[in-house]
């Protein structure tokens, strides 16, 4: 499958990976939404393995972006705080490019998240909009006017002697069996922390639990808007491809 505005994008998280063919204007997603697990460990040679493997199932030539849950530096990971070490200072655009013979662009997967909702998603993107991404880990996407700053890492703020994501992430939600309303309480905190630090126009809510975002918006306290991601697991795929056309035309 080729054509004008026609991309690729993998999404590489600590448990699966997702990857489709998306029309990088419309927001629409052209194929099926590929998911297969993550292999274990999650060594560069193994998730290497596996993305082409699934290359290989899809009909496409062409570039592809990728988003990687780890901070991206010119396509190389420089930290690794929810997949193997051995990515660190691993540059996966070449990796990738070697394996598959196609071009790959990498970049942080909130980030590329953010890209998706702050272009598709209802949410007005004017002014300074920080998107998080509540899985594993907390990912971070800050945008002003809908340019990205990347690499913000919010989720590795420091609070009590250790990291918000510890404290806030979904898997701490369910290891400490916390409800919704405790939860939320939590994150409200977190909100209010990155508040002060940014005064942001809107904060939107991806990954996993924003789909429970229901059950605990009530305990948001802040002035700023918070709103769900509209486009919530497809955001990454999306926003990967949406990567690689930008970084195509740049
Ligand atoms: C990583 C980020 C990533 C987030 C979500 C964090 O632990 O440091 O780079 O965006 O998890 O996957």
């Amino acid at each position: 499958m080729e054509g004008t505005n026609v991309y690729m994008g993998f999404d590489i998280g600590g448990t699966g990976i997702k990857a489709a063919i998306v029309n990088v204007e419309t927001g629409q997603l052209l194929t099926e939404k590929m998911r297969e697990l993550t292999p274990q460990p999650a060594d560069p040679k193994s998730v290497a393995n596996k993305i082409k493997e699934m290359l290989d199932k899809f009909d496409y030539e062409g570039p592809i972006g990728v988003g990687f849950p780890a901070i991206i530096h010119h396509g190389v990971a420089k930290s690794a705080a929810n997949i193997d070490k051995k990515w660190i200072n691993v540059n996966i655009e070449h990796l990738l490019t070697e394996k598959t013979g196609m071009p790959f662009y990498a970049a942080n997967d909130a980030d590329v998240a953010g890209l998706a909702e702050v272009k598709f998603g209802s949410a007005d993107s004017a002014g300074t909009v920080i998107v998080l991404t509540i899985g594993t880990g907390i990912g971070s996407g800050m945008f002003l006017d809908g340019k990205l700053v990347p690499n913000t890492e919010f989720g590795h703020l420091y609070f009590k002697n250790s990291i918000y994501e510890h404290y806030i992430s979904n898997v701490t939600r369910k290891k400490e069996d916390l409800t919704w309303d405790e939860w939320g309480k939590r994150f409200n905190g977190y909100l209010k922390h990155l508040e002060t630090l940014f005064s942001p126009d809107l904060f939107v809510l991806g990954g996993g639990a924003s789909k429970k975002f229901s059950k605990y918006e009530d305990q948001f306290t802040i002035s700023t808007k918070v709103v769900p991601a509209e486009y919530q697991n497809d955001a990454g795929v999306l926003g990967a491809a949406m990567y690689a056309s930008q970084r195509v035309s740049s």
